[in-house]
């Protein structure tokens, strides 16, 4: 018999503020409507000074690591597109941060939103290997896109941690995967930038494309049908997008796609990031945390996740959610971490967007900023300091 091996346990974390989108509408004169139900987004996750990847990477993984301990982690991979060095993966800090033992592999993965799927799947393999070690998989973004363009109103920013193993408590994950590259040019980061380049529309339909590919092979690799699953968990760059991608999905498996039945599919996926913003490759993890904080009892059911990175890497596959998950959850927790974020006005995230740590190499301390349990104290000699609060 195979083995079972999934999701053992989810916590995520985001930032310290949250500006509404209604902020936003009144300094760029857009009409509220277009980002509450066009792109279907109310608030995003601002970071303070003293936050960055790392920063809520550890503060998601501190959880996991209080509740099961360090024995069996052998591997941390963290997955960004909003990387911070070139060469140093952020997972050290991390493993600093949370108190991995030094027999540890610790990598960074990048490609786009889709890097903390392929993280999950490469989890997969190593507990295979053997089933004796865990690997703590990382997502972790901060979203920025330029002041004023069309990109800016779907930032956000938030940290993603799952422990991989055997005998999950969360979600068993399934083996057939469903694969898609494209080379295309739809969103991308060249490193002499902070924020990302984007082209909107093609994004959008290099997406759609995605889907359609990924599904494709998901069939031919001997995956379950549409019908079999109770809920998909689509990357969301903003809510919208998993409806549009879940239409086209329906539509080209020839289904209906009546709207009852789409919000039936997604509804409950949406909740976090519709207030938290794009987490680039948290997203995803975010749409699956909002679902089983969300749902009844999904006991049994099958889910169906929809991963997406520009550039572009797309992969469908599907897990199954395990008996007692419900126990295992950390609901107050992840409401916590959305309702403890400070508002701030338009001025004070634009003064935050600015903000940028000197590269002049001297000793800088950070404003403190951050509540949360690990802040970015300074910058010295071009190296990064963090503390633990
Ligand atoms: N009330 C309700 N809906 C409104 C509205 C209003 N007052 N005004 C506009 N809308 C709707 C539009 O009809 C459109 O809906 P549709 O997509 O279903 O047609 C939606 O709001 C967005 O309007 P649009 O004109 O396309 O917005 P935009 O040019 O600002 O671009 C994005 C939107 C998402 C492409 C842009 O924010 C972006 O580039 N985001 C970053 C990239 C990204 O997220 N890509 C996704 C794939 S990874």
């Amino acid at each position: 018999m195979s083995l079972s091996i999934g999701i053992h346990d989810l916590s995520l974390a985001t930032g310290e503020f949250v500006l509404p989108h209604t902020a936003l509408a009144a300094h760029n004169g857009t009409d509220i409507g277009k980002y509450h139900v066009g792109i279907g987004q109310e608030s995003m996750s601002v970071t303070a000074a003293d936050e960055d990847i790392v920063t809520l990477a550890a503060t998601a993984a501190a959880p996991l690591i209080a509740r099961h301990g360090t024995d069996r982690i052998r591997t941390l991979v963290l997955a960004t597109e909003s990387s911070i060095d070139q060469a140093k993966a952020a997972g050290i800090y991390v493993h600093s941060l949370i108190g991995l033992p030094s027999a540890t592999r610790v990598v960074e993965l990048k490609q786009a939103c889709y890097g903390a799927t392929a993280a999950l799947q490469f989890a997969v393999g190593l507990v295979r290997r053997d089933p004796a070690q865990q690997v703590l998989v990382i997502a972790s973004d901060v979203s920025r896109y330029d002041l004023d363009s069309p990109g800016e109103a779907t930032q956000g920013a938030a940290a993603v941690a799952m422990l991989v193993g055997v005998d999950p408590a969360l979600v068993r994950i399934e083996d057939p995967s469903g694969l898609y590259t494209a080379d295309v040019m739809d969103f991308w980061r060249p490193n002499y930038r902070d924020t990302a380049l984007v082209d909107g529309q093609e994004s959008v339909g290099a997406y759609l494309q995605a889907v359609e590919g990924t599904w494709k092979d998901y069939t031919e690799q001997g995956g379950r049908t549409l019908e079999e699953f109770a809920a998909f968990c689509y990357h969301q760059p903003f809510t919208k997008m998993a409806y549009k991608a879940h239409r086209h999905l329906l539509n080209y498996c020839g289904l209906d796609t009546d709207p009852d039945t789409v919000t039936a599919a997604l509804g409950q996926t949406t909740a976090y990031n519709r207030v938290i913003g794009n987490s680039y490759t948290a997203s995803v993890y975010l749409a699956l945390a909002a679902l089983l904080d969300q749902a009844d009892d999904l006991t049994g059911k099958s889910v169906g996740f929809l991963s997406y990175g520009s550039g572009s890497v797309a992969e469908f596959f599907a897990g199954t959610v395990v008996a007692g998950y419900s126990n295992h959850l950390r609901t107050d927790a992840h409401h916590e971490a959305i309702t403890r974020r400070t508002e701030v006005d338009y001025a004070a995230y634009r003064a935050l967007h600015e903000h940028r740590l000197p590269a002049d190499g001297g000793d800088h301390a950070t404003p403190a900023q951050t509540t949360g349990p690990y802040r970015l104290a300074g910058i010295s000699g071009h190296k990064r300091l963090y503390t633990t609060r």
